[in-house]
């Protein structure tokens, strides 16, 4: 489907998409931290500011000026005539990252999102799964948000933690592991927004329009809104994560890519909470620590079971001394498996159509430059990562001949 766009044209709405997604997801968050902070630091009012219907009181200083902060218990005497929301710093990171989605993982499903060896390879059946795996997955949170369950909060947080450790595992059997990463953050983004838009707004108006009439605003609905707010608050650090987790193939091409995923997840979530108490003014460190060594945890049994140690240490194992003469057939036959599947794409001036220029900045065209990326290749290669699209179809035999080698080098 890409091929209908210019590939030049298709990269620069990638930027000019991401560029916007980022800076709209900064005001999103940068809000909303904000006020979770405000809200946790309000301290009581002097009286005769509580005669004012004053709640809570807080001063800051920040753009070169002091200000005055105050949260009503219900409204001012008289009600302002500008009101600021805030919703569309929400709207508009969704917006643009559905629109990155299409551009790259839907527009070039066969490259991005089809996987090697996963459950989809055809990519129009890939797109028509990744838009079922994030309806199906706001369907399935907003249906638990309407059981008792939500107000068991430890139990409904464990609930959560299920749903996205299934979501993660079914994500790397439908699609390319990158891709899997992408859709539980796309998921759980998707909760986020949806929060804004099916809770946090609508009772957000109705308490405007009843505070507004001199009537008792509706509690129920508030509470429900403030519910979802705090869920928006936990998510936060794991769908960056999950976001930024693009960029770092050793984490989405690990053996046990959607475990880290979920592990790495839970402790970023955990690390949240001392945050949140400590604005409330309880410190304790032990959170922070448990969630920091939790991290340290992931990565110590990340090495552990990484292919790169994995195939080093099989290739120790067998230690075979090949003779001269077998090394120079090995070597050749290596640099024919590069040439028809790496340099099509890797290489200054790549043929494969929709490249423009050698991907990651890597050049790969001989045994000399596959092996000086040997740390990075072997994960793409054993994850099956690499070569992306396979559109040369490489065997199974053909990955396992790079793999050993690389292993050896
Ligand atoms: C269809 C094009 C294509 C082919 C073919 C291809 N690559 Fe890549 N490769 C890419 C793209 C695009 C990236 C950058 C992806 C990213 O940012 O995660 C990349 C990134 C990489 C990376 C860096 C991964 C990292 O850690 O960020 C390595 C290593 C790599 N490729 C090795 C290979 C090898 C080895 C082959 C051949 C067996 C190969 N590639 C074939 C497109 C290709």
């Amino acid at each position: 489907m890409g091929d209908l766009i210019n590939p030049l044209v298709l990269e620069w709405l990638n930027l000019a998409f991401r560029w916007f997604h980022v800076v709209a997801a900064i005001a999103w968050i940068g809000a909303s931290f904000y006020f979770i902070w405000l809200d946790l630091s309000l301290r009581e009012p002097p009286q005769w500011k509580a005669d004012k219907g004053v709640k809570g009181d807080l001063w800051a200083i920040h753009g070169g000026g002091i200000y005055e902060v105050a949260k009503y218990h219900l409204r001012p005497q008289e009600m302002p005539k500008k009101l600021h929301w805030f919703k569309w710093e929400a709207y508009s990171t969704w917006l643009s990252g559905t629109g990155l989605l299409i551009l790259m993982y839907y527009l070039q499903a066969q490259t991005y999102l089809v996987g090697y060896n996963t459950l989809i390879q055809s990519p129009g059946w890939a797109v028509v799964a990744s838009i079922g795996f994030i309806l199906g997955g706001q369907a399935l949170y907003e249906l638990l948000l309407r059981t008792p369950l939500v107000k068991r909060g430890l139990l409904f947080a464990a609930i959560l933690l299920l749903v996205i450790s299934v979501a993660s595992y079914l994500a790397h059997l439908l699609f390319s592991p990158r891709a899997a990463y992408l859709h539980v953050g796309a998921m759980i983004a998707t909760w986020m927004a949806g929060n804004v838009f099916w809770g946090i707004m609508p009772a957000q108006r109705k308490f405007v329009a009843a505070v507004s009439n001199n009537e008792a605003p509706d509690t129920c609905a508030m509470a429900f809104a403030k519910l979802r707010s705090t869920h928006n608050n936990y998510l936060t650090l794991p769908v960056i994560f999950c976001m930024l987790s693009n960029h770092y193939s050793f984490l989405y091409s690990h053996v046990y890519s959607w475990l880290v995923l979920v592990a790495i997840g839970l402790c970023l979530a955990w690390g949240r909470h001392f945050f949140n108490l400590k604005h409330l003014g309880v410190v304790k460190p032990f959170i922070l620590l448990s969630s920091f060594s939790g991290l340290v945890l992931v990565a110590v049994l990340m090495a552990v079971t990484s292919p790169a140690s994995i195939a080093a240490k099989q290739a120790e194992k067998a230690a075979i001394v090949t003779s001269a003469e077998q090394s120079v057939s090995t070597d050749e036959r290596i640099n024919q498996l590069i040439h028809v599947h790496c340099t099509n794409c890797h290489a200054a001036v790549p043929s494969q159509p929709g490249f423009n220029a050698a991907p990651a900045g890597l050049v790969i065209d001989s045994t000399v430059h596959l092996a000086a990326q040997k740390v990075r290749a072997l994960p793409a290669l054993s994850s099956g990562y690499m070569p992306l699209g396979n559109f040369h179809h490489m065997t199974d035999l053909e990955r396992k001949t790079l793999i050993d080698w690389l292993a050896q080098q």
